[in-house]
């Protein structure tokens, strides 16, 4: 069994701090908080839901539909003791489609959590960014030195850095920005037009559907548990060395498209080939991060991937699989 979010005991003692998630209601807030309601934090989330989902928000978390580029949001900031900026458009197709709304999400949506932190008076923001940061830089395993942005997804977040930069200047921001590799783990997004690899494995597999694999299947990707990278969140938390700070957050190893599926295919104990199609737009050919500055703080990815990978498909068996199966209300 994989670790589940909110039983890891490793947090130190309980804040009677407040705590903002943006994307409260996707892959990585919802386990975010999770994890911060179990540490004791009081989160306040919020999510316009366009891609999360209300019911994946845990309880006990002061939850707030609204949209990150609206000035409603700001009232929500006061009081709080930091912010963890999730909300985005994070879809790398759906993003090449439309680089408008993206640039809308990913770069306005940014600034305007930034000024509702200025405003409020918080000052420790922890931002998402992405390994996809590192598309166009070819020397491997990726270094937070140098990026090189290539897709309209990318581009989005590096205009966000320069924004959250800028707040850093002249608004004495304490940022942290976060490059996360390929995330998995309970509650990952299978619903995007093309969903992460490991959720659309699964998800296909125990229907006893064929996957799609796009290329052909040698793609390599970085993984990591989300409860790895709730570690570093709650770090950032509790370790004043990580403001100013970027860091990369993935295992450290890369794995084959292929091999996930091998790998998913006997968990799920299927023997379904896939069916290959044209390689997606804007998808780098291999990451693979560099984590010696995150390890530098103490910082170890600790689950490993089979492991992570069961809990995973248990969460789409038991969740997403059996919803599918109850007769609507
Ligand atoms: N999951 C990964 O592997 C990965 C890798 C690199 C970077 N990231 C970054 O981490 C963050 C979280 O990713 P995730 O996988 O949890 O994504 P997700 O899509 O599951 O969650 C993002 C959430 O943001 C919400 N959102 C989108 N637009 C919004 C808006 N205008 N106002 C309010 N809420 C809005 C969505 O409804 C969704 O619930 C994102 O910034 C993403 O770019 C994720």
């Amino acid at each position: 069994m994989v670790c589940a979010p909110a039983t890891r005991s490793d947090v130190t003692a309980a804040h009677d701090a407040r705590v903002v998630v943006t994307g409260v209601a996707g892959f990585i807030g919802s386990n975010l908080a999770d994890r911060l309601l179990s540490a004791g934090y009081d989160v306040v989330g919020i999510d316009d839901l366009s891609q999360g989902v209300r019911e994946q928000v845990p309880a006990g978390v002061a939850f707030h539909q609204a949209d990150i580029r609206s000035p409603a949001i700001y009232p929500l900031f006061h009081g709080a003791h930091a912010v963890f900026h999730l909300a985005a458009k994070n879809c790398i197709s759906d993003c090449q489609l439309d680089p408008v709304a993206t640039a809308s999400v990913n770069v306005a949506g940014t600034v305007n959590v930034f000024e509702a932190a200025r405003r409020a008076g918080v000052t420790r923001v922890i931002h998402a960014e992405s390994s996809a940061l590192y598309e166009g830089v070819s020397e491997l395993p990726s270094t937070e030195a140098r990026i090189a942005a290539q897709s309209f997804y990318a581009v989005s977040k590096l205009a966000a850095r320069e924004f959250a930069q800028a707040y850093e200047r002249f608004h004495g921001l304490r940022l942290t920005a976060l490059r996360y590799f390929c995330v998995y783990g309970p509650r990952q997004d299978y619903r995007r037009t093309i969903p992460p690899v490991m959720s659309a494995f699964a998800l296909k597999l125990l229907r006893g559907e064929r996957p799609t694999i796009y290329g052909d299947g040698t793609k390599r990707r970085d993984f990591v548990h989300v409860d790895d990278v709730n570690d570093f969140h709650l770090l950032c938390l509790q370790d004043e060395r990580t403001v100013g700070g970027t860091y990369n957050i993935g295992s450290g190893r890369d794995h084959s498209v292929r091999e996930i599926y091998d790998l998913v295919r006997e968990l799920v104990g299927s023997d379904l080939e896939p069916e290959y199609r044209p390689d997606l737009p804007g998808e780098a050919e291999r990451t693979c991060a560099d984590v010696t500055a995150a390890r530098a703080l103490g910082w170890e990815p600790r689950v490993p991937l089979r492991e992570g990978l069961r809990g995973m498909i248990e969460y789409v068996r038991d969740h997403v699989l059996l919803a599918e199966t109850l007769p609507l209300p």
